[in-house]
């Protein structure tokens, strides 16, 4: 059984500075809701109801939202107001929140390694909230990526095919097809150029890690940009045939950049426009 899900949210997010130099990049709001909340509904939706979050300086807000709200709640208290609030209450009373800090930030791997204490020795999902996963009439991305380690019990990894010009971007994987939307990798290149790049199936940011990955990560030295990479520690299990890349059904938006912010907001507008009329 997984229960945990951790979210590194310690990253500057610079591509959206100024917003996020004094806001964490994961409270920006898409329509009224803000992207980490979108990111713990999808993990308690998985059965994740341990939230772990690696938080850095600048992100108590996130903190805050996933509690109670005192005097705003008392003067909205009986008036129309409070069922906007329905949503977060009923996540908070559900799930469970731990946090803890990552110092430097050396990375994602570096950042997922600072989870280790949280997490302890077993399999837990990680969601990057930046990356908006939006599915209708099928579970959440994360419940396919759960319903898949109970099959493989190895680490699976959410990819998606991009244009060869953006390869660049991502960790990009090769590997084995085991079936239509199912790889066992063999091979994982972090941000690689496009002429170097093994294929254009991107990781994105949903992840299900065997507990093993922690031992990796310490070992692994830093690789692209002088950070901790999860890619070059993934690889580490990839060469025991143990991680599996899944073509995830939904739709991944990259709210980390401010091209796809605008466009996961156009999306959800017209989303509950259809809803409404
Ligand atoms: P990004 O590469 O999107 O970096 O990190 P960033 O700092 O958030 O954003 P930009 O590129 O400067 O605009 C991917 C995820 O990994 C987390 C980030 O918070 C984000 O969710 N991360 C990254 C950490 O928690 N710690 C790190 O040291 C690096």
């Amino acid at each position: 059984m997984i229960t945990k899900c951790l979210f590194p949210v310690a990253g500057y997010g610079t591509r959206f500075l100024p917003a996020t130099k004094a806001m964490p990049k994961e409270m920006l709001p898409i329509l009224n809701k803000p992207l980490v909340q979108y990111g713990v509904e999808e993990a308690a939706e998985a059965g994740l109801s341990n939230i772990c979050f690696v938080t850095g300086r600048g992100k108590r807000a996130i903190e805050d939202h996933f509690d109670i709200s005192f005097e705003l709640e008392q003067q909205i208290s009986g008036t129309g107001k409070e069922k906007q609030l329905e949503g977060i209450r009923n996540l908070i009373e559900s799930c469970s929140f731990s946090y803890t800090r990552q110092i430097e930030m050396l990375g994602l791997g570096h950042a997922i390694l600072t989870g280790r204490k949280i997490i302890g020795d077993e399999a837990f999902g990680v969601i990057l909230a930046d990356d908006l996963c939006l599915v209708e009439d099928e579970p959440g991305v994360m419940a396919q990526m759960v319903k898949l380690y109970q099959q493989f019990r190895c680490s699976i990894v959410a990819i998606e095919e991009v244009p060869k010009d953006q390869v660049h971007r991502y960790g990009v994987i090769d590997g084995e097809v085991l079936s239509g939307d199912l790889i066992r990798v063999t091979d994982m290149v972090e941000k690689p150029d496009p002429a170097d790049a093994p294929s254009n199936l991107a990781i994105i940011g949903r992840y299900v890690l065997s507990p093993d990955i922690f031992d990796i990560i310490e070992n692994t030295e830093p690789g692209r940009n002088g950070e901790v990479q999860i890619t070059d520690a993934l690889m580490q299990q990839a060469r025991d045939g143990c991680v599996i890349a899944y073509k995830f059904k939904g739709q991944r938006m990259d709210c980390g950049s401010v091209e796809g912010f605008v466009d996961a907001t156009n999306y959800c507008f017209e989303r509950l426009a259809k809803e409404q009329s």
